[in-house]
């Protein structure tokens, strides 16, 4: 399959998607003057958010996102956007107003869950009707074939309708309750990047690879339901994911 790229270890892999996170951003900006991307929680995108502190963009023109949130606090150790900020947005001189954290302030999950949406949903004008369009959301794999946080078996993998659901921990830490994009808004974006590395991840993604080759029977892993209507689908991962 054209859209899996294996790298030698995961220093190639984060160079390499520093690369089309810039390209993306580049193309976005010269079609529609801005760049809407939803980060990837977890850990495995560390490298490549360091890697982009460190290059030139016009940063004024991203839009910051996550494409999932644990319900903790922001100075929480378990919080995507913790990692975010440290390893990327506190490096960027750019305005407060670019960055969307999940407002994981409000009294409930559910209730951060729907005024992200709605959030998403000023943002991008989507009262025209149109479902929010990204041009760039970044994705993880867990061992489980989890992505975002959409876990197998649970309730928020099965929304055909809300873009934006809070979602019960799965079997993997931390066993906190989630906000996570759901695939009706993840399918609509213009580009999809996931990055998965390690052997712990091998078996999850050779069932993947099943569901990318055979999408039209019923996929058996969250992270192969991820097949944008028009976008874009890129997997980036290590020799040590891929080795099945
Ligand atoms: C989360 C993430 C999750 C993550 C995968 C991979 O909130 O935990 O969004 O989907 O991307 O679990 O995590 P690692 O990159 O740490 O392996």
């Amino acid at each position: 399959m054209n859209n899996i790229k294996a790298f030698g270890n995961t220093d190639e892999l984060a160079a390499a998607a520093a690369e089309y996170v810039l390209e993306a951003a580049r193309q976005s900006i010269k079609d529609h003057g801005t760049f809407s991307i939803a980060l990837a929680g977890g850990s495995t995108p560390r490298k490549l958010y360091a890697l982009l502190a460190g290059r030139d963009a016009e940063w004024s023109k991203w839009q910051f996102f996550m494409s999932d949130e644990r319900y903790v606090p922001h100075d929480d150790g378990r919080s995507n956007q913790k990692l975010a900020n440290e390893t990327l947005l506190n490096e960027l001189s750019i305005d407060p107003g670019q960055i969307h954290a999940v407002p994981v302030e409000e009294p409930s999950a559910e209730q951060a869950a729907r005024r992200y949406e709605d959030e998403i949903h000023r943002y991008f004008n989507a009262g025209s009707g149109k479902r929010p369009a990204f041009d760039l959301i970044l994705l993880g794999m867990g061992s489980d074939a989890h992505t975002a946080s959409l876990f197998p078996g649970k309730p928020a993998l099965e929304e055909t309708y809300r873009l934006v659901v809070a979602s019960k921990p799965g079997v993997l830490p931390p066993p906190v309750d989630r906000v996570t994009f759901t695939l009706p808004l993840i399918n609509a974006a213009r580009r999809v990047l996931f990055m998965a590395a390690g052997a712990d991840k091998a078996e999850a993604f050779q069932k993947v690879r099943r569901d990318l080759e055979h999408s039209s029977e019923q996929t058996t892993t969250p992270a192969g339901m991820v097949c944008p209507e028009s976008g874009e689908l890129l997997w980036f991962v290590d020799r040590a994911t891929a080795a099945a």
